[in-house]
């Protein structure tokens, strides 16, 4: 808005189309300068002259009915006619369309993915919850677009897991906690795999026939499958996520046998050891394991062929990989090989990855049980929030959704607030304080500017402010008023960028921006004031301060609790 109206206004004084303008328009570095600035750098050049000079010309010459220029070095500053301009913005934003810029392009987003037979650890929180903050931005935007839960219900761990249980399981303590005593098995396995060395290759063995289809041991993986995809979708229920498509990697098993003849046929498979491989010694990487020496396929393997299926048959013209640093080098073998294969999309393949995340100081292993479990931590969160909503506002109706609202939004908003690539030390306290960047500030603020409107409407006269509203001067709004109406004006582009970075950390620092200065305006100024005109034009800021503050959060993924 206020740059494309920058740039309208400079299009007469500048050789340069609006939308270079626009690209070149700056936000000056303090609010009494101006409300947007642009930098005359670029016409120096072009004119031969200094900066300075160029800006003192232009400034000079500058007339317009609503905007005023002034050079401050290299510079001109724009300020706005707030009078003029207020009931513009809030006409703009009060009708917001979200261009569909996405419209008829295909997403996939593989997002969660957990492993089965395993505890949901806080580890793939974070695919989770980054997944569907940017499964939404995209949705948003127009894209077609598709999430898909690449379930790790298939591989070598499932023959560990069988094998353990044929020596040591109990069916008693497995029907009381099916993950726990999965878990427990698969920690047994490894400890007594360390002296017994006949265990690996039993556990090789029953990979081996349930790859077979061996009837035994597809019953004991269907078992396996069940009991955990039960415990996940406890967790996303809780969590508010759900998927297009749950299709974990044991679906692409008959989708294999093509991608190696393939390989084959191209003459991309060279033996090692025994194993099948692709030698990626030109790119400066290991190589690709495609067939182990027993025959069996392996992650990358399934990967290949799950690629190969979500731009062949879903359609995907970009496909995103929602999924932990570690696996870094995973992803590159895997979309060098398809470009080896000839598939010139592996270059729309993006492995979307992210930092480590410890939870108050520890770190996560499967491996030695040492983990920390999700719905552990969910939990936590949600008896803490409601404990510090008991003490700040215990006659507060539905205190429990609140708590669950808070304590989940927490959590959330604690892992999108960092860049994605980022290690994550999460702390809940820190996560769940109401000052501060915390979800729970977000949320707070949001019912704030709730309640005030509440207020405000039981006064009479406050019908929305409109375009033919005669204003009693330009400060109906206060400065801080104003600067927040500017900032809302921002959405879009924070959108944007956002998307281009796969980044929701973008939304979620727009959402703290936000709120900080809708708490500055409702500080500074009275907003339910006896004036009608200003009352009127400082509720249309709270409820447009409200909307923007709920859509980013619904962005997000986390609850926005009307009362707190
Ligand atoms: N199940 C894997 C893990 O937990 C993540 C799968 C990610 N997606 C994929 N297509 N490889 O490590």
């Amino acid at each position: 808005m206020l740059q494309q109206w920058a740039a309208d206004a400079l299009k007469t004084y500048v050789p340069l189309e609006a939308d270079q303008i626009m690209g070149l328009l700056e936000i000056p570095p303090s609010a009494q300068m101006g409300d947007i600035a642009f930098p005359c750098f670029m016409l120096a050049k072009q004119f031969r002259k200094a900066p300075q000079e160029v800006a003192k010309d232009i400034a000079g010459s500058f007339s317009h009915p609503a905007i005023t220029a002034e050079a401050a070095g290299p510079y001109i500053n724009l300020k706005f006619d707030r009078a003029h301009y207020i009931p513009l913005i809030m006409d703009e934003l009060a009708t917001e369309n979200i261009p569909d810029t996405g419209k008829g392009r295909k997403i996939v987003i593989d997002m969660s993915s957990p492993n089965i037979a395993k505890p949901f650890g806080i580890g793939h929180l974070r695919s989770t919850v980054i997944g569907a903050a940017i499964y939404n931005m995209y949705k948003l935007a127009g894209y077609d677009v598709v999430s898909v839960n690449h379930l790790g219900d298939w591989g070598t761990q499932f023959g560990k897991q069988i094998a353990a249980y044929k020596r040591w399981g109990d069916d008693n303590a497995i029907s009381e906690d099916p993950i726990g005593e999965s878990l427990k098995l698969y920690v047994r396995f490894h400890e007594e795999a360390a002296e017994d060395e006949t265990l690996e290759p039993e556990a090789r063995e029953w990979f081996r026939k349930l790859e077979a289809g061996d009837e035994e041991a597809r019953r004991l993986w269907a078992f396996f499958v069940e009991v955990s995809l039960k415990e996940f979708n406890r967790m996303y229920k809780r969590l508010n996520v759900s998927f297009d498509y749950t299709l974990g990697e044991s679906f692409y098993n008959d989708k294999m046998q093509p991608v190696v003849e393939s390989l084959k046929e191209k003459g991309l498979l060279e033996e090692s050891d025994g194993a099948l491989v692709v030698r990626l010694d030109d790119e400066g990487m290991p190589p690709c394991l495609i067939l182990k020496k027993d025959g069996t396929t392996i992650y990358p393997t399934r990967d290949l062929a799950t690629a190969i299926y979500r731009h062949d048959v879903m359609e995907g013209e970009r496909l995103l990989y929602v999924v932990g640093n570690e696996q870094k080098l995973h992803f590159q073998q895997v979309f060098s090989v398809l470009r080896k294969m000839g598939m010139d999309w592996a270059d729309s393949c993006i492995h979307v990855s992210f930092g480590l995340m410890k939870f108050e100081g520890k770190k996560m292993s499967t491996r030695r049980g040492k983990i920390v479990v999700l719905e552990t931590v969910l939990d936590e969160a949600v008896a803490r929030a409601l404990a510090i909503i008991n003490e700040k506002n215990p006659d507060l109706e539905n205190k429990e959704q609140v708590a669950n609202a808070v304590g989940i939004g927490a959590i959330i908003f604690g892992d999108l607030k960092n860049h994605r690539l980022n290690e994550v030390d999460f702390s809940l306290e820190e996560a769940l304080s109401f000052e501060g960047e915390t979800g729970p500030y977000v949320q707070y603020t949001y019912a704030r500017t709730q309640s005030v409107l509440t207020k405000g409407a039981a006064m009479a006269g406050t019908a929305g402010i409109t375009a033919n509203s005669a204003l009693p001067g330009s400060d109906v709004l206060g400065d801080s008023g104003w600067e927040l109406l500017k900032l809302l004006t921002r959405f879009q582009e924070q959108l944007q960028r956002g998307l281009r970075n796969h980044e929701p950390s973008v939304l979620a620092r727009y959402a703290l921006d936000v709120a900080q200065s809708f708490n500055q305006f409702y500080n500074k100024e009275r907003i339910v004031t006896d004036e009608d005109q200003v009352r009127s034009a400082r509720l249309n800021l709270t409820r447009l301060a409200g909307l923007s503050l709920s859509r980013t959060m619904q962005l997000l993924g986390i609850g926005t609790p009307e009362r707190m």
